[in-house]
């Protein structure tokens, strides 16, 4: 069979080694793909949000399924233009419809949607330039941090969280006033919660579900969880906290009935779902759904996963998700990411990379790197995921840290205490 992977982080690196690790894969092309992409397919150019030049890809390579890792093309519509025309119809999209990404697409959508099914989550209002007063208000009569959610996509961006009123109430109608362009056209302003964040996928086909594994990531660029948000320095599968009974109530109050939802409304979906939760005293909250894998999160998880991606994919297109129970690696899986000096403000591009000849079993994920004239350089701000696996999350952690030594780029930074709070 011939694949289309969509995408070029290292989420996309770790679904390449999954799908080519499949003796049902033929050929793999990847859309972008990066510099390390190309150890398991071909990288191709390939503009993903021209449709027609995507459709007449698939038809030249005669490509049978197109997995698609980010959002951005999800949220476009790209599988609802894939399915709906007569010449790539019978191609198996693995990515909800763009309804279906609008659980990730629109935070007021999201909202509405667990609402509409008693879904636990914070408390919020919606806000536009038509009720600006009521928002104000809101903020008036609530305590802080107050948490502002551009509704939108803003590149992980638009969320914040303020301790002075002041500054939430300048920041909502800065926002509401194009901050972050269309995205922020409306506002929700949540609840705080405050407890320990986990991730939790599923892959469904839109009826029934199956669990991957669970995994905690670490967004902030300074160790100790400080300084900005990133799109992710490291992450650990599982999270030691998340036990059997967290995870059941996650399922029977959040995951269920998420999947219930869809069907119920009959939102199209065959594709992952990965649930951002927080657990506050005990009780699991959902904070975002995303409507694809999570990245760095993908390069714990999938490497833990040791049934077959393509079959599980399949599954979703012939009514045997269900007899698709996934096998999952009992160690603990850890990845640390290395950026370019800098990020994730301003940071330079084409550093010259150095990886070491031997590996151990840990694996290098490629996020932002490129292959220029034979040398591998940094192309992104992040540039190298490397994920260990061990008997706990500290002895996968300190297999990273050893590795992420040996490689070297000017600039190169990483945090060492990935897991720490575990
Ligand atoms: P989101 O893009 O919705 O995942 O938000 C980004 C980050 O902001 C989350 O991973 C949380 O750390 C934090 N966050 C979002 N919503 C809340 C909330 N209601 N309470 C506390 N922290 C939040
Ligand atoms: N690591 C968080 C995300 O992929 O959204």
């Amino acid at each position: 069979m011939h694949l289309l992977l969509i995408g070029g982080g290292g989420r996309e690196h770790a679904l390449a080694r999954a799908l080519k690790s499949s003796p049902l894969t033929q050929s793999l092309y990847i859309a972008p793909g990066n510099g390390g992409t190309g150890q398991y397919g071909t990288n191709v150019t390939l503009d993903v949000t021209d449709v027609e030049a995507v459709r007449t890809f698939c038809v030249e390579r005669e490509i049978a399924m197109v997995v698609i890792g980010p959002e951005a093309p999800l949220v476009a519509g790209l599988v609802d233009q894939l399915n709906s025309h007569a010449d790539t119809r019978h191609i198996m999209t693995i990515g909800p419809s763009a309804a279906g990404a609008q659980l990730e697409g629109s935070k007021a959508y999201a909202k509405a949607f667990m609402e509409r099914h008693g879904i636990p989550t914070a408390s919020y209002l919606e806000v536009t330039a038509d009720n600006l007063d009521e928002g104000i208000a809101h903020l008036g009569s609530t305590e802080a941090p107050y948490v502002l959610k551009a509704d939108g996509l803003a590149a992980g961006k638009g969320v914040l969280i303020l301790d002075d009123r002041a500054e939430a109430e300048r920041e909502l109608r800065a926002m509401l006033g194009g901050k972050f362009g269309e995205a922020g056209a409306r506002v929700v302003i949540e609840q705080f919660l405050s407890g320990l964040e986990y991730s939790v996928f599923a892959i469904t086909d839109g009826h029934d579900y199956q669990l991957l594994p669970v995994a905690k990531d670490y967004k902030r660029i300074g160790e100790g969880d400080t300084g900005l948000n990133t799109g992710g320095m490291g992450a650990v599968s599982p999270p030691p906290f998340v036990d059997d009974t967290l995870m059941q109530k996650t399922i029977d109050r959040i995951v269920r009935p998420t999947i219930e939802g869809l069907a119920k409304e009959e939102i199209p979906y065959k594709g992952f779902v990965f649930f951002g939760l927080i657990e506050v005293g005990g009780e699991p909250y959902v904070i975002e759904y995303n409507c694809r894998l999570g990245d760095p999160e993908t390069e714990v998880i999938l490497p833990r996963l040791q049934s077959d991606l393509v079959e599980l994919c399949m599954s979703l297109y012939d009514g045997t998700l269900p007899t698709h129970t996934p096998e999952i690696d009992p160690r603990t899986a850890a990845t640390v990411m290395l950026v370019s000096g800098g990020y994730p403000g301003s940071y330079d591009k084409g550093k010259a990379i150095s990886l070491p000849d031997t590996v151990g079993d840990s694996i290098v994920f490629h996020a932002g790197t490129a292959q220029r004239d034979g040398q591998l350089v940094t192309s992104g701000g992040r540039v190298i995921a490397v994920t260990s696996f061990g008997e706990g999350h500290r002895e996968a952690v300190q297999q990273s840290l050893d590795l992420a030594e040996q490689i070297n780029f000017e600039g190169k930074y990483y945090r060492r205490d990935i897991g720490f709070d575990l």
